[in-house]
């Protein structure tokens, strides 16, 4: 089974409750936010008050990526916003450890993510205490760009380090029909697609293909 979730980045601004319903509609189970500080990312988007507004309206997974700075800081907000899971990038967190304690704490589940150009192998200490790994497949900061396909090596060599831990890998930018096949086939079984679903002629049929990508 693959887990699609849409990333609200690239939803329609001006009506995200009715995108947002729509995509549980169409059957996704997570719904991705992107949280970018102008630091670790040359980009701005929302902050905690943004994800908990929609916690009452929707019964998703809220998946939640940190793209910023030293995220130890902006843990205590987004642990009360109504995040069923916080990813921090290893290259950004300085306290990893301490990290892994404060959402363990918080019953949240824990992901880190790694950049384009951060090997595979930065994860191994890792390992036995983490739920989640997202693998950037463009350089973070915006929606829209091309998968990078120098990166389908790396979630074959992460979904082979895992072995038999319960870990999801998830896949996020650039994400689409095709490149979203190629990952699946590499071991992925979280596809994160932003323009692919909302700028796609019918996102709920979308939805459904990119779920069915599992079943081949
Ligand atoms: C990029 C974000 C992605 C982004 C993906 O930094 O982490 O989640 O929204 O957008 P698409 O799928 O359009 O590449
Ligand atoms: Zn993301």
């Amino acid at each position: 089974m693959v887990i699609v979730a849409p990333s609200l980045l690239a939803a329609d601004i001006g009506h995200l409750e009715e995108q947002i319903a729509m995509v549980e509609k169409a059957g996704a189970k997570w719904l991705h936010f992107d949280i970018m500080d102008g630091h670790f990312v040359p980009n701005l988007s929302y902050g905690p008050q943004f994800v908990r507004h929609f916690r009452p309206l929707s019964q998703m997974f809220f998946d939640v990526h940190l793209m910023v700075e030293n995220p130890i800081r902006f843990l205590p907000m987004f642990a009360d916003c109504g995040a069923d899971q916080i990813t921090v990038h290893i290259e950004a967190a300085q306290d990893i450890e301490q990290i892994f304690a404060y959402l363990k704490k918080s019953n949240i589940k824990i992901g880190l993510s790694l950049k384009p150009e951060t090997s595979a192998g930065a994860l191994k200490p890792y390992l036995d205490k983490i739920n989640h790994i997202l693998i950037m497949t463009v350089n973070p900061g915006f929606g829209g760009q091309s998968f990078i396909s120098n990166q389908l090596d790396k979630i074959a060599e992460i979904k082979k380090m895992i072995g038999k831990r319960p870990i999801t890998i998830a896949v996020d930018g650039g994400v689409n029909l095709e490149t979203g096949a190629l990952c699946v086939q590499k071991g992925a079984n979280v596809l994160i697609a932003g323009n692919a679903i909302f700028k796609a002629k019918n996102p709920p049929q979308y939805i459904t293909e990119l779920q069915k990508l599992g079943e081949k």
